[in-house]
């Protein structure tokens, strides 16, 4: 069992390869942004799926596939398939979307309705959709000796269903309450009331040739919005972008100009909330964009060093179709806005021997992103990260 991944030569390997290519471009001031050899990496992207991925909260999807006992939506955290499954009594429980048998997975839909049980695919074990194993085919052949049924249930993760709509969830039991995690924004977003919000009729879902920390840098970049993004700078005044980092969460307060009405009609949100929008930031992978009638979320999900699926819902108040499609598109066409660009980053940062540039106080909080990531991914899980009940 590797009980400490300390003693993978990662970190080496990197200082090494870090110090042979060091000098051909100086580096006045240090930089705490991304660098070349924190994009291509394998061994260092497997240790992020692991102390960034395995102690963070990532968002699932939404209740509005939970309806019913026994509608589920699927997910992955890092290289970590899990479940979400509404029970009997009204919750929401999760697991790993792992069979305790071998390695198959139980659920395969990114979101469906499993009825009272889950049986595998591949020697067909049941479980009770509250994970307890309950059928296991020809037992007293199979396991004449008998095994202890009872301790191979699903193995249960954190859930937490935030604003009766938005499921995240958490392999870590000592990482913070959901709400801690997102303790700078909490209060606001409590205002915006997020379950009268209604999912638009389709999502975006693509897969680019980019680093997830890349779009995590770029997304919390707001210095570049106004070059790379121009078809919006008639509606936001600029240069009076508020950019706020702390804890677990970012923010790029963006107010729009006088004459564009950003309320949607409403007036029970803060002025800042009613003039303008947000770029916020949930660490690791989450993107929220919201306003007073709409919420967009953007989800950097890592797949390898050198791929990130997106993918995007945005959820509403009273938006017709044609409403939803011209969000829609234009999110799409911000997306590969941010994509385009960062995949220009991509290739040259192949290169070892360039060393990036100094952050501005724009980037201010793409930095403080760098530094957290950096920081779980020196830190080894606690011996305990996973004892402890999964609620409370
Ligand atoms: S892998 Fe699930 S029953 Fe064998
Ligand atoms: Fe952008």
């Amino acid at each position: 069992m590797i009980t400490d991944l300390r003693a993978e030569p990662v970190d080496e390997r990197l200082e090494r390869h870090v110090n042979e290519t060091a000098g051909l471009v100086e580096a006045p001031v240090p930089s705490p942004m991304l660098q070349p050899y924190e994009v291509y990496d394998q061994g260092l992207f497997d240790l992020e799926m692991v102390r960034v991925y395995g102690r963070s909260w990532l968002w699932l999807g939404d209740t509005e596939d939970l309806a019913e006992p026994g509608d589920y939506i699927t997910g992955t955290i890092g290289y970590q398939p899990v479940i979400a499954i509404r029970q009997e009594d009204g919750s929401v429980k999760g697991f790993l979307n792992n069979c305790r048998h071998r390695a198959s997975g139980l659920l395969f839909e990114p979101a469906g309705h499993c009825g009272k049980t889950l049986t595998c695919p591949y020697h067909n074990w049941a479980y009770r959709i509250d994970g307890r194993l309950i059928g296991i085919p020809d037992r007293a052949r199979m396991y004449p000796d008998d095994i202890p049924a009872e301790d191979y249930g699903l193995v249960p993760i954190r859930i937490e269903v935030a604003w009766d709509k938005l499921v995240f969830g958490c392999l870590s039991r000592k990482a913070p309450p959901f709400r801690e995690w997102i303790a700078p924004l909490a209060e606001r977003y409590d205002l915006y009331d997020f379950s009268r919000f209604t999912r638009y009729h389709r999502e975006l879902d693509e897969t680019y040739p980019i680093n997830w920390k890349a779009f995590a840098e770029n997304s919390n970049d707001d210095y570049h919005v106004r070059f790379v993004h121009r078809r919006l700078n008639h509606l936001r005044k600029q240069m009076d972008t508020i950019v706020r980092f702390e804890g677990r969460t970012c923010s790029g307060y963006k107010p729009h100009i006088e004459t564009d009405d950003a309320s949607g009609g409403r007036t029970d949100l803060t002025p800042e909330q009613l003039k303008g929008h947000y770029a916020d930031f949930i660490y690791p992978n989450l993107t929220p964009l919201p306003y007073p009638t709409q919420l967009i979320l953007v989800r950097a999900d890592p797949i390898a060093p050198d791929r990130t699926r997106l993918f995007s819902r945005i959820y509403g108040i009273d938006k017709t179709i044609e409403d939803q499609n011209f969000e829609l598109d234009r999110l799409a066409t911000t997306n590969q806005e941010d994509t385009d660009m960062v995949t220009v980053l991509m290739g040259n940062l192949r290169s070892p021997f360039y060393r990036v540039g100094p952050a501005s106080v724009w980037e201010g909080r793409a930095a403080h992103v760098m530094k957290m990531v950096r920081a779980d991914t020196a830190t080894p899980l606690a011996s305990d990260e996973f004892d402890g009940p999964v609620d409370g």
